[in-house]
């Protein structure tokens, strides 16, 4: 069971990216006409792919897989460096699993290209290598072999994760929509994965370490009363 803190910090977005996943689905839902063209059964446009590919859509919704495919290599490069960095076992366990998970979700996303015809292609996504460098700084602004570092980096990891979380809940919107079954459903493991994780980290933090890195600031209060005595 999940206790309601952890709710209300890790899955308001996940949340609201699954009532959005259910609303396209119950909205795209096909039907076969007699003619043999696929519709939607809530009103008569076709989406076949032979249509879709033309569209502005299905552009930005492959724009929007180059740009997870950069993204989830960039995390493949952060991970070690975040696993290295880290203070506790919990959390350079937990960093270590995600590597293997984003190997598995960078491979996933080659058989969503494939799966629509495509060639797996990268696109440079600035909001990853921002989020990314903002964890590279915690790095270097926290003292090593603190619960301070751990706590600040889960904080970092998970906006990580949301992103990917609002990303992948977008696309697999938007292939529901352009009836791209196969890809929504690929990409749907994927963004359940990272609800997943990001639930993970939520629960390394609120279960220890922030606890003790609130133990940590008191120590050193204690420690600087002391030296003024
Ligand atoms: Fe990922």
């Amino acid at each position: 069971m999940e206790s309601d803190k952890t709710k209300a910090v890790g899955t308001s977005t996940a949340e609201a990216t699954k009532t959005a996943v259910k609303k396209s689905t119950a909205g795209s839902r096909t039907t076969t006409s007699q003619n043999g063209m696929t519709g939607n059964s809530s009103g008569n446009r076709d989406y076949s792919q032979e249509a879709t590919k033309e569209g502005a859509l299905y552009k930005f919704f492959l724009d929007g897989l180059k740009d997870m495919y950069f993204a989830e290599k960039h995390i493949l490069e952060a991970l070690p460096k975040m696993k290295e960095a880290a203070t506790t076992e919990d959390l350079q366990d937990a960093f270590e699993d995600h590597h293997l998970v984003t190997q598995k979700q960078v491979s996933r996303l080659e058989k969503v290209f494939k799966s629509i015809g495509e060639s797996p292609e990268a696109k440079k996504c600035d909001a990853i290598i921002g989020i990314v460098k903002e964890g590279e700084n915690i790095i270097k602004e926290t003292e090593e072999g603190t619960m301070t570092r751990d706590a600040a980096l889960i904080i970092a990891a998970q906006k990580v994760e949301h992103y990917e979380i609002a990303s992948y809940g977008g696309l697999v919107a938007l292939a529901e929509t352009l009836q791209l079954d196969r890809a929504a459903d690929l990409l749907h493991q994927t963004l359940e994965e990272e609800e997943e994780t990001d639930l993970d980290l939520t629960d390394i933090a609120e279960s220890s370490i922030n606890f003790r890195a609130a133990d940590e600031e008191d120590d050193e209060e204690e420690d600087e009363d002391d030296d003024m005595d």
